[in-house]
């Protein structure tokens, strides 16, 4: 198949091939489809914006051409940004290399679900490193325990999508989703 224009210039001429030596995140991810893995590692700056994003991978034209894209797209993005990006429909990013063929959407998918599996490894390294005075639960978005419950009770809410709409905890990587869960439990009970 004769890979577009675009693709193969991010294929032959990919950016951000690489690893961060000191990065703040790191995560491989590996397809049982097709035997592809990709590394991605980030620099992030203490305002949790991205500096800088490298990536590894052992696949096709496609994963590289998709990992290049996206790694340049991060740059600069807030790490909640990002992960909304690496969440958001395959297409609405590739579409910018060109004509993407369907059946290489799960590339492009791949290349994804490495940078949000990055950013929630940020986010829990943050969370567990958090020595303010309230126990911090979203670090996406900044949101501490005690907000989270004093939603919950004002709103009578019920679910995590909820508690997103209300103070924006879970809109970002998704890590804080488990620990959401446990406060509506204890709240609601
Ligand atoms: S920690 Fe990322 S969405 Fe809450």
């Amino acid at each position: 198949m004769q890979c577009p224009h675009l693709i193969n210039e991010h294929f032959f001429n990919p950016k951000n091939v690489g690893n961060i030596a000191e990065a703040q995140a790191v995560a491989t991810t590996g397809s049982l489809t097709c035997g592809a893995t990709i590394r991605i590692s980030l620099s992030v700056d203490e305002a949790q914006r991205i500096t800088d994003a490298k990536f590894k991978s052992a696949g096709c034209s496609y994963l590289v051409a998709a990992s290049s894209l996206l790694t340049e797209q991060v740059k600069g993005k807030t790490t909640a940004e990002a992960a909304v990006l690496g969440q958001s429909p395959t297409r609405s990013f590739i579409g910018q290399l060109g004509v993407w063929p369907m059946d290489r959407d799960h590339c492009a998918a791949l290349a994804c679900e490495a940078l949000v599996a990055a950013v929630k490894q940020y986010s829990n390294s943050v969370r567990e490193e958090w020595t303010g005075d309230e126990a911090l639960i979203c670090t996406c978005f900044g949101v501490s325990e005690r907000t989270i419950e004093n939603e919950i009770k004002t709103g009578r809410l019920l679910t995590i999508a909820e508690v997103t709409r209300a103070c924006n905890a879970g809109a970002g990587c998704r890590s804080c989703y488990s620990l959401i869960e446990d406060i509506l439990d204890t709240v609601n009970s």
